[in-house]
């Protein structure tokens, strides 16, 4: 999510850095980038000259400490509350007393985040971008206990500047989003599992009767099924109802490597690229 973030950035005449621990990833991100707006220019939707001074506004780079000016930092690392803290610690002593510390978690409270950098939780806030980020219009923005006025109000600004639709949910496990989406996928895990209808079955129903672009399963695939989990687990230890438990079927997948579209196989089969 962190490479469709930078690029709708860039696009949108912001310069970035795309910070990674893995040159590997870094290297996905620049050919997922060049790939993006390859296709964007060959739809006219930009001109040549616009992807390639899109494309130039990204620099890639394995320490944090070549973007300490910027203004904002967006944290959009695994779904694990360890890892995330760590991070939120290193932005907090890289970045300037007044860059903004976003973070893209799809289920972590804010608050609970924001505990790792003490007193400046004021400027921590939840920053919820949706896949594909270049596609999907929503930015659901969430204040943790501390968050100020203005933290808010500039990320506010920021996504209209990114061409999104910011929509404001409270510090909840999964928000708004996950938690009405999370468990419509595991309900389908279920309806797999106890056979009402084959997976590509479930899907074409909710796809054709819901008007939904994909099935719930293939969704799960897209998100990947190792992050619907985590997102799941999360939702289960804070909200404590037994609804929110994975699926027996999604946990087996998910422990034979079965992770989705990035794995090449989930529920569906995906040919790797
Ligand atoms: N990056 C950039 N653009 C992309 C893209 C990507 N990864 N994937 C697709 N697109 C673009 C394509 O380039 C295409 O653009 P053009 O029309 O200009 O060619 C357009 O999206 C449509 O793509 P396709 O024609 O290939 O396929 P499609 O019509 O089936 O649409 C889809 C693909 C946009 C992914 C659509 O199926 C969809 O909207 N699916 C639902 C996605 C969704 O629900 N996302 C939210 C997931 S939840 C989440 O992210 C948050 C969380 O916390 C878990």
């Amino acid at each position: 999510m962190g490479s469709g973030i930078s690029l709708v950035a860039a696009q949108s005449g912001i310069d970035c850095w795309q910070i990674d621990i893995s040159a590997e990833q870094l290297e996905r991100a620049k050919a997922y980038h060049a790939k993006t707006v390859a296709r964007a220019v060959s739809k006219q939707r930009m001109t040549e000259e616009e992807g390639t001074a899109a494309l130039a506004r990204i620099r890639y780079t394995q320490s944090m400490a070549d973007g300490r000016n910027a203004e904002w930092a967006v944290e959009a690392a695994s779904e694990n509350v360890d890892v995330k803290k760590k991070i939120f610690v290193a932005m907090q002593s890289t970045f300037s007393a007044s860059t903004v510390l976003a973070t893209n978690t799809s289920s972590i409270s804010i608050t609970d985040l924001a505990s790792a950098v003490g007193a400046d939780a004021h400027r921590v806030i939840g920053m919820h971008f949706f896949n594909p980020v270049p596609v999907m219009k929503l930015v659901e923005v969430i204040k943790g206990l501390a968050t100020s006025a203005e933290t808010t109000a500039r990320t506010m600004e920021l996504s209209k500047a990114m061409g999104k639709t910011p929509v404001p949910a409270n510090d909840r496990a999964g928000f708004v989003s996950n938690r009405v989406l999370m468990p419509m996928i595991n309900e389908a895990f279920y309806a797999w599992m106890e056979g009402v209808a084959e997976p590509s079955d479930i899907d074409e129903i909710m796809k054709l009767g819901c008007n939904f672009p994909m099935g719930p399963l293939r969704l799960a695939d897209f998100i990947g099924l190792d992050v619907c989990h985590d997102i799941m687990m999360v939702l289960y230890r804070e909200l404590g109802h037994p609804k929110f438990f994975p699926c027996p079927r999604l946990r087996q997948l998910v422990q034979a490597g079965r992770l989705g579209d990035k794995s090449g196989c989930g529920v569906f089969e995906y040919p790797v690229s």
